[in-house]
């Protein structure tokens, strides 16, 4: 028997997610704090507005618009600069996809969130790892280790595992120190843990420049992580790429519903 297909290199060289256990040694089930699952559980109108969601006979709306439409609302974006996906963690993979290869460097700090090695790997880049500042995010150790085949730099704000967090005027300084065509990712995972005058500006950054990608999720405060719906918002043409290269309909019907009658269809 021949061997069967062989792997890329660079597919076979990745260490897999390893995810937090969610039994104890005894079987009972654990709230997975090490993923921020939330402990008090879904909220009672998000489940309510799910009962009325589309049958799973139904394909969901491909461009999960009334959801796009509401998150917008909610934040002041424009609905066409919103693009979801199946948890952020979708969008995290596209974005390296979309804008580096074999022989591009993706960049993150040490002891940031181990998806952004997996999503450098998976499109053949290489991972490159600035030193930690005592477990936060050193801005000019990212810099210093930019080069011309930097495509794309992650950072998580605030950060996962370390929980430090990159204030305002940091995260301007690492964005100006890089080149106009090198994206930066500002993961906000946990935006909603932060308080308001503590915001780190990535709307606005994403919304005056044209690299800039700010992710968010609906898995961590609003306990949601069990239906995979994340979201992202960029310049116009950031926005294109990752639409071009998400699954069709990687928003499900449960995912898509929301107290406005989004996702409700016959
Ligand atoms: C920093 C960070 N970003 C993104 C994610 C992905 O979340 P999801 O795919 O559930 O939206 C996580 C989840 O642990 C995270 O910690």
């Amino acid at each position: 028997m021949s061997q069967g297909p062989i792997p890329k290199s660079w597919i076979s060289a990745i260490h897999a997610y390893v995810p937090g256990k969610s039994t104890g040694a005894d079987g009972r089930p654990l709230i997975k704090l090490s993923a921020n699952e939330n402990p008090l559980g879904t909220s009672p109108a998000a489940l309510a507005a799910r009962a009325d969601a589309a049958g799973p006979h139904r394909y969901p709306d491909p461009d999960s618009k009334d959801l796009r439409r509401a998150i917008a609302e909610v934040h002041g974006l424009d609905p066409a600069l919103v693009v979801m996906g199946t948890g952020s963690d979708e969008l995290l993979n596209l974005a390296a996809q979309g804008y580096a290869g074999v022989g591009d460097e993706v960049l993150f700090p040490r002891y940031s969130f181990s998806v952004y090695d997996i999503a450098a790997r998976r499109c053949g880049a290489t991972p490159v790892v600035a030193d930690d500042l005592d477990y936060g995010t050193d801005v000019d150790a990212l810099l210093a280790l930019v080069s011309e085949r930097t495509r794309v730099v992650f950072i998580a704000n605030p950060n996962n595992p370390t929980g430090s967090y990159l204030p305002k005027g940091e995260l301007e300084r690492l964005h100006a120190g890089l080149p106009g065509d090198v994206l930066l990712v500002i993961d906000q995972a946990y935006a909603e843990y932060v308080a308001p005058e503590d915001d780190d500006g990535g709307f606005a950054l994403a919304k005056a420049h044209g690299n800039v990608l700010v992710t968010r999720t609906f898995s961590k405060i609003y306990g949601l992580a069990g239906e995979r719906v994340g979201w992202g918002t960029g310049a116009a043409g950031i926005i294109d790429t990752l639409n071009r290269i998400r699954g069709p309909f990687n928003v499900t019907n449960n995912a898509q519903c929301h107290g406005d009658g989004g996702g409700r269809r016959p």
